[in-house]
């Protein structure tokens, strides 16, 4: 009979055995180093089944400390790990590598996997860009709920119909992706871009809140919404299968009738 030792050794080769080398080509950044940014390549061998955030910390944790990049919850739920996987806005730890692996006809890995930062932001180091803007124009849009008179004695009662109205864009995580991925976006940064106008959506067309025409004024600016040209990356991009550019055409739609 095999020894508790001898069976840990086969589950350890067994396990190694699915493993795939691969490379990660990752844009790096580093402003104490260099002006300029530069490709580097790191050999991870990983499971198939793992995620491209788990190539990303066996990297940080085994060959450079010094590689940075963004990650909270590591399921999909906080948005901080947005970025560039093979050209493609994509959440790292939403991102198996079985999915976005080239293999040849042997099973080897034929191609690097490319990571970078997500564009039209000012990246700070390797992966991790200035999210300030960003937030500054989620915050511009009002995104709370606002009523006037009397505090209720009550709560705010909402059909399930009403609610639907506003369902999709409730899911939003604030990961940028729709926004990074917009070329009206990288032309001008002062453009507010999807997901402020996906949340301001997701305010709108609550049928308790009272704010919807101060928020379709902001956004009727010269950097607002009608600087969308529907090229529907954004939604190609929303991780949480967001329809964000049917959400602006219903705000555009919104500011001509003024019916929400
Ligand atoms: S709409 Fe989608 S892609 Fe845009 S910030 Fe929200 S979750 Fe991310
Ligand atoms: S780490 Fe939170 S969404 Fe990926």
């Amino acid at each position: 009979m095999a020894t508790p030792t001898m069976d840990r050794v086969e589950e350890d080769s067994a396990a190694s055995a699915h493993l795939l080398t691969v490379t990660f080509r990752i844009r790096r950044f580093n402003p104490e180093v260099s002006d300029e940014a530069w490709w580097q390549d790191f050999q991870v061998d990983i499971d198939p089944k793992e995620r491209v955030l788990d190539g990303l910390h066996k990297i940080k944790w085994d060959l450079d400390g010094t590689l940075t990049f963004r990650r909270s919850c590591a399921h999909g739920v906080c948005g901080s790990d947005a970025m560039r996987i093979n050209g493609k806005n994509r959440l790292a730890c939403k991102t198996l590598i079985k999915d976005i692996v080239s293999l040849d006809k042997s099973g080897s890995v034929s191609k690097p996997i490319t990571i970078e930062a997500i564009k039209g932001m000012t990246v700070l180091k390797d992966l991790v860009v200035d999210m300030d803007p960003f937030f500054q124009a989620y915050r511009d849009v009002m995104p709370f709920l606002v009523t006037k008179g009397n505090e209720p004695t009550r709560e705010r009662y909402q059909s399930a119909e009403d609610r639907a109205r506003f369902d999709d864009t409730t899911k939003c995580i604030l990961c940028a992706a729709c926004t990074s991925s917009c070329p009206v976006f990288w032309n001008d940064g002062q453009y507010f871009g999807p997901a402020a106008i996906v949340n301001a959506h997701r305010f709108i067309f609550d049928s308790r809140d009272e704010a919807g025409e101060q928020r379709l004024e902001i956004l009727n600016d010269r950097d607002g919404v009608w600087r969308c040209r529907t090229t529907f990356n954004c939604t190609d991009a929303c991780p949480r299968g967001i329809e964000v550019t049917k959400a602006i055409q219903e705000v555009k739609r919104a500011l001509i009738t003024r019916r929400f």
